[in-house]
């Protein structure tokens, strides 16, 4: 190993170096995630129940006719992922039912391990994502569309996105993910409602304001 070649270091590197956006492939037909309160052990998705004791329940939920939960900014969510699908674990795929208040904004925010599809079942929601010019981070382009009832848009891996009522009533998407488990980052709550803080004097600087600003918009997420 000490005397690997320049270039066989290279390819070592190259193939190492790939990042994995995607779920990674299941390696059985299922892994039903075990009910399991005591299981100690973490794998990548939840640990198997006997194939054995699987059921058709495990492939199955019901009640997307309604909205979910309260998630800010008058949107609710109603998300069927492992816990509610528990046949659902390993596949690298879930999905939600949103529903907006008029009004309603979804804040920018970004899913780190998924592509997200949306289709607008009732109103209108304004969606658009951000993508930055990959020769200047700081140049930054914005792809945003105004969508209505039948519409379908996708929302690339990882990018930043937002999705606005911008209707006269409420409206309804439902949206489905390439991973088990996507993930969301919500910009302004990450910023200005981490625990601990990050100081006013990062904020300040990065948002190009004084810190008095910072600390205004700060107190709205306290
Ligand atoms: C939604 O579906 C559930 C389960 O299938 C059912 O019990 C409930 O009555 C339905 N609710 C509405 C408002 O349709």
């Amino acid at each position: 190993m000490a005397f690997l070649l320049p270039t066989t270091l290279a390819i070592i590197a190259l193939v190492f170096s790939f990042a994995h956006a995607f779920d990674p492939s299941p390696l059985q037909d299922f892994c039903v995630a075990a009910n399991d309160p005591k299981a100690t052990v973490f794998v990548n998705g939840r640990v198997c129940k006997d194939p054995k004791l699987v059921t058709e329940d495990d492939f199955s939920t019901s009640g997307l006719n309604v909205s979910g939960n309260p998630a800010g900014g008058g949107v609710s969510l109603n998300t069927v992922g492992a816990d509610r699908i528990a046949g659902l674990n390993t596949l690298g795929i879930s999905m939600a039912r949103v529903d907006y208040e008029s009004g309603a904004l979804a804040a920018p925010h970004s899913h780190p391990r998924g592509t997200e599809l949306h289709l607008v079942l009732e109103g209108t929601l304004e969606i658009g994502f951000i993508t930055a010019d990959p020769s200047n981070p700081t140049k930054n382009r914005l792809y945003a569309k105004t969508l209505n009832a039948g519409d379908v848009f996708v929302i690339p891996p990882g990018l930043l996105h937002y999705q606005a009522n911008v209707g006269k009533g409420k409206a309804t998407s439902f949206n489905s993910l390439n991973s088990q488990n996507p993930g969301t980052l919500l910009v302004p709550s990450q910023l200005f409602g981490s625990v601990p803080t990050i100081s006013d004097d990062i904020l300040s600087k990065a948002f190009r304001v004084d810190k008095e600003t910072i600390q205004l918009i700060r107190s709205k997420f306290a």
